[in-house]
């Protein structure tokens, strides 16, 4: 085995180890996969070296991933959440939707979409129980076209927290579906829906993300927002978030998501409820 230690990464066939992953994937029907592993395979190496990575860590990192993936289910995805807070999920999302086409930006999906959205009427609400101590908001505008034309039977589907800070899918002690539901735009392009102020909340910390984060020293906040999944035949779909203006958390969100075209004030109106008006172009 003489020599063995100073190998420093050359196979038997002399080739480097990223070299030999490469060549591994030349029968790979699938030009685009080729590419992305080839790539990903060569970061992942020169990072490896760079940091001379220990055995031991190594198995940590194994570990940390698979309780990621332990953490996952059908309405908990710490593998989204693990791209957010390595501002991952914004890089794709930047790279994909420049917004120059006047669309409207976009942020984060997040992990907590949950797929059973009921459908409510115009200016319907969105709460399946009352929440006291929170003021009510009414959120209204137009879904248009990059055009300014209005998109009529655009499908809005919105979901926030409960002023504790949990989606109805964190929390046991909310109905299912509170704070989460699906609405039309009318012919003019109109919607409106009522819910109640949105908080600022730390992302879920009982999971390995969380201890990723704790072991970082890194903030766990996320400011104040509305979640905004908007599509309509012939259109891009357009995710995003309405946040709210004065947050203490809009320079510092733990997934980087905070666009200042997205922030939005709520006005208390005369009625008692305040009012957010946002109008969403779609690409
Ligand atoms: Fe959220």
């Amino acid at each position: 085995m003489a020599g063995a230690g100073r190998s420093r990464g050359i196979g038997m066939s002399g080739a480097s180890l990223e070299d030999q992953v490469a060549s591994s994937l030349a029968a790979c029907p699938n030009p685009r996969l080729a590419h992305v592993i080839t790539r990903m395979v060569s970061h992942l190496h020169q990072a490896i070296r760079e940091v001379q990575l220990t055995q031991e860590e190594w198995e940590e990192g194994i570990r940390f991933l698979t309780d990621t993936g332990k953490k996952c289910d059908a309405s908990r995805q710490e593998f989204i959440l693990l791209s957010d807070v390595l501002g991952a999920s914004m890089l794709v999302d930047q790279i994909n939707h420049s917004g120059d086409d006047g669309s409207t930006q976009t942020t984060v999906f997040g992990p907590f979409y949950d797929g059973l959205q009921r459908v409510i009427p115009h200016g319907g609400t969105i709460l399946l129980r009352p929440e006291p101590g929170v003021d009510p908001l009414m959120v209204q505008g137009k879904i248009l076209d990059t055009a300014g034309q209005p998109i009529r039977n655009a499908l809005i589907e919105v979901w926030q927290t409960a002023p504790n800070g949990l989606y109805d899918v964190q929390d046991p002690q909310q109905p299912r579906g509170h704070l989460r539901a699906s609405l039309n735009s009318r012919d003019d392009g109109s919607y409106a829906f009522e819910t109640v102020m949105p908080v600022c909340y730390p992302i879920p910390m009982d999971g390995p993300v969380g201890g990723l984060l704790r072991a970082l020293g890194r903030s766990p906040w996320r400011p104040a927002h509305i979640h905004f999944m908007i599509t309509a035949p012939g259109h891009r779909r357009l995710v995003t978030h309405l946040f709210l203006a004065d947050d203490p958390h809009l320079q510092s969100d733990a997934v980087f998501g905070v666009k200042d075209a997205l922030i939005r004030n709520a006005d208390m109106q005369s009625d008692g409820k305040r009012l957010m008006l946002a109008d969403f172009y779609l690409g």
